[in-house]
């Protein structure tokens, strides 16, 4: 799948690109019906919310999950992204966040190559956020927000939010989102499991907790040009990976056939069974 010159006009301007419906219903399912049994592993890939046992964000399953291991393999999604930046992929990060009902906190306002630029030593902005709804997403299961056009400022002031949510991160204060919003508005793009949105790695973005009865599982990953990876092995490997290998893509049918993938992390962190004698 190649964007058009529209479409490429679209994302300087804005920053992202939306694609209701990308993915069918049917290899969707393939993936969500993966989820439970991956939330319910005990590893340190699964950050849970503050408040409970809900998982908030699983890193890193296309290193142990099949379905998953062919998502981060898909022409649909790598393509178009290969096209903008003209040169190899490799998966920067790669996680599957729940935004259960009721449950779902809050992601603050923050870009996330401030992150990426300060902790991991990415030298420039050249890897692409990729947002996967797995459920329906609507204005009320805590939809992802962007400010549009904020992606053209370049790295912007941030704070380290050690305790508003259980997964720390570098947020922009209320005053600068004022200002910022005030000039770009705010956008959510809602629609169908199957959607994918591409956005900068420069947008400005949040989405605010979910009160509904629907769960919002997402996936998101960050495909970075592979000549632009990370110079530091600061934080985890789960969460900022350091395998810098090309991304190769499977056929576009690679969610509904089974495809074999490597899967290197599967039995990482789990204790081998031991006879009880
Ligand atoms: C993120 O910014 O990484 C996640 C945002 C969300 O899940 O709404
Ligand atoms: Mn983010």
């Amino acid at each position: 799948m190649l964007l058009t010159q529209t479409q490429l006009d679209a994302f300087d301007r804005e920053g992202y690109l939306f694609f209701p419906g990308l993915f069918s219903l049917e290899e969707i399912k393939v993936l969500l019906d993966e989820v439970p049994a991956l939330y319910a592993q005990r590893r340190p890939e699964n950050v849970r919310e503050k408040t409970g046992d809900v998982v908030r964000t699983n890193f890193a399953a296309h290193l142990y999950s099949a379905p998953f291991a062919r998502l981060a393999r898909h022409p649909r999604m790598v393509e178009p992204v290969r096209q903008m930046f003209g040169e190899d992929l490799y998966m920067h990060q790669f996680k599957i966040n729940g935004k259960q009902a009721f449950d779902g906190d809050v992601w603050q306002w923050h870009q996330d190559y401030g992150t990426w630029k300060n902790d991991d030593q990415m030298p420039e902005p050249r890897a692409m956020n990729v947002a996967i709804f797995l459920d329906g997403v609507n204005e009320f299961n805590g939809p992802l927000m962007f400010i549009p056009g904020s992606h053209k400022l370049g790295v912007l002031d941030a704070q380290h939010d050690t305790s508003t949510t259980s997964y720390p991160l570098w947020t922009i204060n209320n005053e600068v989102i004022g200002k910022l919003v005030e000039r770009g508005g705010i956008v959510a793009p809602k629609g169908p499991a199957g959607s994918m949105i591409l956005f900068h790695s420069c947008l400005v973005h949040a989405s605010s907790s979910n009160l509904s009865p629907w769960n919002r599982v997402s996936v998101y990953l960050s495909l970075c040009a592979v000549s632009n990876h990370i110079r530091r092995f600061k934080r985890p490997d789960y969460i900022a990976h350091r395998d810098f290998t090309p991304i190769e893509c499977l056929p576009d049918d690679c969610l509904l056939k089974s495809y074999d993938v490597p899967l290197p992390w599967k039995d990482r962190f789990f204790e081998p069974l031991r006879e009880t004698t």
